[in-house]
């Protein structure tokens, strides 16, 4: 089958977070299963674009409300990614050294008009077009009711949800943004009065699909405004938990690590990597390390780290990193702990993709004490390199992480509070000094099977039933 996705972010080409995760690796389990999976995404000036070769495979003009811009359809050429990729490259609004900014409307609405003007000029049209959240929402709408899409009319298009809390909404007065349509169709652009993409798109997509089981549940209940839109749709809604690309996160294979490691030999390779973390970031190696890696938002919980982090490194005996950036508040709280806790706590503001690998590699135990979490996929890495998870069971946490206590291998709270994080790390700490049950549990997590296989078999299930 041939599928099309369409996204914001791709990884190794553009990452903010796990979106690009998860399109830089699904569509390549998908061709392994037979399927024709290609990426279509923008083209921003970031690292990875200067470093590789792009072929020109069409260029033209778009006529944007009342502004005209060139753009060039661009297809990667010298690195093999398991599926085709094709950029959108539209010099004056998305060629930029970041993904998001503060004019995202015209960016994005622009890449998906140029997108589908492109596809449409295939000689063979996709037979599913799969869009990733916001960005990529009023596809399915423009599909269905823009006249200069009509070609489109009968083609499936499937969203996923990646996260509810963005809807990328705007004001009509930027609705000549949107090409010519059928006016009696409006209606499906508006939510509470504003053209909402991600509300339009569970609308109009055929499928539509979180990804975990539990988040879409979550949603039904609470969806920053679009919980009655998805209890009303639930029909064509399902959770698909995601899955992680176990050929990037492989301990054996892994070039990021310091030493790498098997669950089969003695595990002296994470050994090999914490050491490399505590010489690095000063800090204790026979204390059990406690890390976080993500966005500073409050969706992640991180605004209680500050005061978590105080209570725990007064009276516990853990070692604590964190990589992260976000909220300056945050940052700022995190900075300030440094100089009280030295040698017990450290912080590296900022992104750094090889650090992250290293530290899932070195510790022996991550946080995540998420609000909000539709999948997560640092507990599936954490699991796949033997550290073990402390986290609120919510979303996809609640899908993948089962406490100790119940037969499982992690650690688990019920909500995001400095009380019941604090608690979650003693009780693991605690744990940490029983070595025999504690390396059990390591080897037992590496072996835990969250790769995509699943998952990408799942995806075409649910695009078979609504194609012929
Ligand atoms: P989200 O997409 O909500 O941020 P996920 O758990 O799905 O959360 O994915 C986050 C991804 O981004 C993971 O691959 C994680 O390792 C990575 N990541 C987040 N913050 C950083 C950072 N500061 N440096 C490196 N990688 C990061
Ligand atoms: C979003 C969610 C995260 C999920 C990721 C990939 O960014 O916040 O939980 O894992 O998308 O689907």
């Amino acid at each position: 089958m041939k599928i099309t996705h369409v996204s914001a972010e791709c990884y190794p080409v553009a990452k903010v977070g796990g979106l690009a995760d998860v399109v830089g690796a699904l569509p390549k389990y998908q061709n392994d299963l037979g399927e024709q999976a290609s990426v279509i995404m923008p083209f921003y000036d970031l690292a990875f674009i200067a470093k590789n070769k792009f072929k020109k495979i069409d260029e033209g003009k778009l006529k944007l409300a009342d502004r005209e811009y060139k753009f060039n359809v661009l297809q990667l050429l010298n690195l093999e990614l398991g599926f085709e990729l094709n950029l959108i490259d539209i010099p004056e609004l998305l060629f930029k050294s970041y993904v998001y900014s503060s004019d995202d409307t015209e960016r994005f609405m622009a890449f998906q008009i140029v997108a589908l003007h492109w596809l449409g000029k295939q000689t063979q049209l996709p037979e599913v077009i799969h869009c990733h959240d916001h960005h990529t929402g009023l596809i399915p709408f423009m599909m269905q009711h823009c006249d200069e899409f009509v070609a489109f009319k009968n083609i499936p298009s499937v969203l996923s949800i990646h996260n509810a809390q963005y809807q990328g909404w705007f004001s009509y007065e930027q609705i000549d943004l949107i090409p010519a349509f059928n006016e009696e169709h409006s209606g499906l652009l508006d939510w509470y009065g504003n053209i909402n993409p991600l509300a339009c798109a569970i609308k109009c997509a055929w499928r539509v699909n979180t990804v975990s089981p539990s988040y879409m549940e979550e949603l039904k209940i609470a969806a920053n405004g679009l919980e009655g839109l998805l209890s009303h749709e639930a029909d064509k809604c399902i959770g698909i938990l995601n899955g992680i690309d176990t050929q990037v996160w492989n301990a054996a294979t892994d070039s990021y690590l310091k030493m790498n490691y098997t669950v089969f030999r003695n595990l002296s390779g994470k050994k090999a990597n914490k050491k490399w973390i505590c010489d690095t970031y000063d800090l204790d190696v026979d204390k059990p390390l406690f890390v976080f890696i993500g966005r500073l938002v409050y969706e992640k919980g991180s605004d209680l780290f500050p005061e978590a982090f105080k209570q725990v490194l007064n009276h516990q005996e853990v070692s604590i990193l964190l990589l992260g950036s976000g909220d300056p508040e945050t940052e700022q709280g995190l900075v300030d702990l440094k100089d009280k806790f030295k040698g017990k706590y450290n912080a590296y503001i900022g992104y750094n993709e090889e650090l992250s690998h290293v530290i899932y590699a070195g510790a022996d135990f991550l946080l995540m004490p998420s609000r909000v979490e539709p999948c997560g996929l640092n507990q599936m890495y954490s699991l796949r390199y033997g550290t073990i998870p402390v986290v609120r069971s919510i979303g996809g946490l609640k899908d993948t992480i089962v406490d100790v206590e119940d037969g499982g291998f992690g650690f688990t709270h019920s909500d995001t509070t400095v009380e019941q994080m604090v608690s979650s790390i003693k009780r693991a700490a605690t744990f940490f000094k029983d070595q025999k049950k504690f390396k059990k549990i390591r080897r037992q997590i590496m072996s835990i099977d969250h790769s995509w296989n699943r998952s990408a078999s799942v995806y075409i299930q649910l695009y078979n039933s609504i194609t012929n």
